[in-house]
């Protein structure tokens, strides 16, 4: 795993930017693979400041994101779909047909996930998939304990991401218990990986992410059985490493 440290939040946000606008200059056909939180926001802001200055074009790029609650309309401002057209989407020339997130209003929940499974082999696989890290080493909305062999899967979410996330949501009770999410295994198909963390909450996490062993226990661990995986962190988050 290669680790860029970075000096803040905002520091972070720019490295992960650069990162990827090379990635887009050399292969302006890629498939990127996309996460939501507060730790990927600041990246997204620099895309879309970059996309109105410099026009760096989206328009081959395909989009599949990490997750999305089950039981939320597309249109809810808590949806993911509404964070990457907020965040991302609106603010560069992507078409919106070229961006893929989770249904998780579908009929048959089941289906969902093999259907994104397929969609993601149709595009090829991903090129080069974004990750935050939870404070329990959650990658997506794989909780501790979810098998290294899953694909994409219907999750209760743990107790620690529903109080995490009920930050966005105006009570705890609104938060969904349940998501969609690609599995570790849809993750470690990714050619590249660019995982983000920012600040000391995150610190724990990344120390386990660097210093254990891979263990299903923390699915972050995960990664080190990848073979290109690059960490940019600030300070607060490595302050434990
Ligand atoms: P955050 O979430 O970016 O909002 O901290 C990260 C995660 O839970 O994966």
């Amino acid at each position: 795993m290669k680790i860029v440290q970075a000096k803040n939040y905002q520091d972070m946000s720019s490295i992960a930017c650069q990162i990827i606008l090379e990635k887009i200059k050399s292969a302006p056909s890629l498939t990127l693979g996309l996460a939501t939180g507060s730790t990927p926001k600041g990246l997204y802001d620099c895309l879309a400041a970059d996309y109105k200055e410099n026009r760096t074009s989206y328009k081959n790029i395909h989009t599949a994101n990490l997750d999305e609650y089950i039981g939320l309309p597309k249109e809810d401002k808590n949806s993911y779909h509404t964070f990457m057209n907020e965040n991302l989407f609106k603010h560069i020339d992507i078409p919106l047909s070229q961006t893929y997130i989770p249904n998780g209003l579908a009929a048959d929940l089941t289906e969902e996930c093999r259907r994104y499974d397929r969609q993601i082999k149709m595009l090829g696989g991903i090129d080069l998939q974004v990750l935050g890290i939870g404070q329990n080493g959650h990658i997506g909305f794989n909780e501790p304990g979810t098998p290294f062999s899953s694909r994409t899967h219907v999750v209760d979410l743990d107790k620690s991401t529903i109080e995490a996330n009920s930050r966005f949501f105006s009570s705890i009770e609104e938060v969904p218990n349940q998501a969609i999410t690609m599995g570790i295994a849809s993750i470690l198909d990714s050619r590249e990986i660019l995982l983000l963390a920012s600040g000391k909450s995150k610190a724990e996490a990344v120390y386990h992410l660097l210093n254990g062993k891979p263990d299903e226990k923390f699915p972050a661990s995960a990664l080190q059985l990848h073979p290109q995986v690059t960490i940019v962190a600030d300070a607060e988050a490595l302050q434990k490493v």
